[in-house]
């Protein structure tokens, strides 16, 4: 990606120069300066919002928002400057806030709480409104920097302070693909939610990303405007604020919506079974409705789980669990301090999807450093299943199974590790679906 800032500067550079020729000799062009060019680019979303007061209340909420606020990337960045020595640089900050980034703000070293305004913004609205030609197999796009807003408007009404034009790239996902695929410096594929949705059967029906995270109302685009179709901007995922920041509390019930959404969850058991023998248990989820796998993105960090109970109805005895928490909040396999200790036997039976970041064969958390990557992700109308050998009771009676699919954006065992325990408190596990069967024991 260092190449692609290189370029940037470049194409900045000649039409920069290819200006200044006009009205000066030669020899006394002054050095070009790309950062100051891309400090007058990206305007701060409060600009906006005068005009844009709805745009400007969604985005405000939005992870897009949080992007470069967010405390666990700036410790897993941190982390990796140290770790790699400084080669990792303007790797992560360039795609969390490119203002910044470009801006020349976030040289090795900078100090996170003097950058400007608009680069502690993130993804703003310039980022994505100001996206410039892509370069196949580029990651990141170049920006446009005569200050033109482009979007999906077909016939924008002026205004006096920025021109308009139509662009058909917003209509489609090509304008989220830039960021929405991560390949390392060492070229391994670690984020991949655009290449899911591609390989789906989605684009062939078709649907973008914006039709599931830009859902569309009648309402003008801007203040005195006619009515139009506009499109939401708190482009919910399942992610949500761990800090101050603004619509937490109204970002978890659209996370615990979508995550309710997204798939179908169904547990298959015996109707009845024999005392004193095991009988086996079905948990599988099905991605019925997510546009790309599910999880996905930073599916390192992910956890969707099943969690199994199964009770004697008479005594209220548990007989077998799976999926259940340490005392510390984790799950209880090799990640669990107690499991680690000896204190807590290990859950073996878990079935977790998610991913797992391998360096030389070892699991690792920093998913940038990965030589391999394993995926227990769930593909679009793909399936997958846990299995569970359930003991049975000694004698008849009835044993209930309860079971619920649950979701959370982060570990507590991470937060631990980058030394953010503080946060542990702020996770919020989602319910996606739960079951209660009753099986006859004879
Ligand atoms: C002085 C008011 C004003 C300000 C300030 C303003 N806009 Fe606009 N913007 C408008 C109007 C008016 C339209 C056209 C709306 C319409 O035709 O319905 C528009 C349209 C747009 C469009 C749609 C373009 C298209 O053709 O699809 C985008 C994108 C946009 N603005 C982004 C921004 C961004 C980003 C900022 C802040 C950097 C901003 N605007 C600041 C008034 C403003
Ligand atoms: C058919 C609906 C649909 C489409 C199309 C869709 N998404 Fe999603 N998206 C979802 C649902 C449901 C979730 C929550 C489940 C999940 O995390 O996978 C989600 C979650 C996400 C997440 C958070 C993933 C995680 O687990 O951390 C990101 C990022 C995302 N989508 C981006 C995109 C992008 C980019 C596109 C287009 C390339 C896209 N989505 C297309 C429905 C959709
Ligand atoms: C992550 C990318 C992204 C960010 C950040 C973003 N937008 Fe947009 N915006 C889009 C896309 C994509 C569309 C077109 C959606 C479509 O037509 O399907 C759009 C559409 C618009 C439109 C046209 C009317 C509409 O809603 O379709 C306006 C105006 C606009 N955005 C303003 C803003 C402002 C103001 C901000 C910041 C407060 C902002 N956008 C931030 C991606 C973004
Ligand atoms: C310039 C890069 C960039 C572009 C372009 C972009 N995104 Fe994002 N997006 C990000 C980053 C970075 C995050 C994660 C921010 C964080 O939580 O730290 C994110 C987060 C998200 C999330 C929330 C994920 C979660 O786990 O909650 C969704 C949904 C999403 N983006 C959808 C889109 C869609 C749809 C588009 C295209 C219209 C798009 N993005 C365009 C960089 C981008
Ligand atoms: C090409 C763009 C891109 C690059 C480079 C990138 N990211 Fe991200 N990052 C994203 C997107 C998009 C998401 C949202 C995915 C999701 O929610 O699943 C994201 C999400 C995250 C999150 C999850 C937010 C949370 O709190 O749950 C963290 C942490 C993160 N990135 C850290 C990093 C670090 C550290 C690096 C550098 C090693 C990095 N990113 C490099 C685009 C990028």
């Amino acid at each position: 990606m260092k190449s692609l800032i290189l370029f940037f500067f470049t194409v900045v550079f000649i039409s920069f120069i290819g200006c200044e020729d006009k009205q000066t000799p030669t020899e006394t062009i002054p050095p070009v300066d790309s950062s100051k060019i891309f400090r007058e680019v990206f305007t701060s979303p409060e600009q906006c919002a005068s005009c844009h007061p709805k745009h400007f209340g969604e985005w405000q909420i939005s992870m897009h928002a949080y992007a470069f606020k967010d405390p666990v990337f700036h410790a897993l960045d941190s982390i990796g400057q140290i770790r790699s020595n400084g080669r990792l640089n303007q790797f992560c900050i360039e795609c969390h806030t490119p203002p910044g980034s470009l801006g020349g703000e976030t040289p090795l070293g900078y100090n996170r709480n003097a950058v400007s305004e608009v680069a502690a913004h993130g993804i703003s609205c310039d980022v994505c409104h100001s996206m410039g030609s892509m370069s196949p197999g580029k990651d990141i796009p170049h920006f446009r920097t005569d200050k033109v807003k482009q979007g999906s408007i077909k016939d924008p009404k002026e205004n006096s302070f920025h021109a308009s034009v139509y662009d058909a790239r917003y209509e489609t996902s090509e304008i989220c693909r830039p960021c929405h695929n991560v390949t390392t410096q060492n070229r391994i594929a670690v984020e991949e939610t655009f290449n899911e949705w591609k390989n789906s059967i989605y684009p062939a029906r078709p649907v973008s990303c914006q039709e599931c995270h830009m859902h569309y109302t009648q309402a003008p685009a801007a203040i005195g405007g006619e009515m139009r179709r506009v499109h939401e901007h708190k482009m919910i995922g399942v992610d949500i604020p761990l800090t101050e920041f603004p619509g937490r509390e109204e970002t978890i019930k659209a996370v615990d919506s979508l995550l309710r959404f997204s798939s179908k969850y169904s547990v298959d058991t015996p109707d009845s079974v024999k005392r004193s023998s095991f009988f086996r248990v079905k948990a599988t989820v099905y991605n019925s409705t997510t546009g790309h796998n599910l999880p996905s993105g930073t599916i390192y960090e992910r956890q969707m789980w099943v969690e199994l109970i199964a009770i004697d109805k008479q005594s209220g005895d548990t007989v077998y669990t799976s999926g259940l928490l340490d005392p510390n909040g984790d799950l209880r396999n090799h990640n669990s301090d107690f499991v680690q200790k000896g204190i807590m036997a290990k859950d073996n039976d878990i079935t977790l999807f998610n991913g797992t970041a391998k360096r030389h064969n070892e699991e690792t958390p920093f998913f940038w450093e990965a030589d391999a990557v394993e995926n227990r992700t769930i593909p679009p109308f793909e399936s997958r299943s846990g299995l569970y050998s359930v003991p049975s009771l000694q004698k008849s009676g009835t044993i209930i199974i309860k079971s619920r699919l649950l979701f959370r954006a982060l570990p507590p065992y991470l937060l631990r590790k980058i030394g953010h325990e503080e946060l542990v408190q702020k996770l919020v596990i989602f319910t996606m679906d739960s079951t209660i069967k009753e099986i006859t024991v004879y």
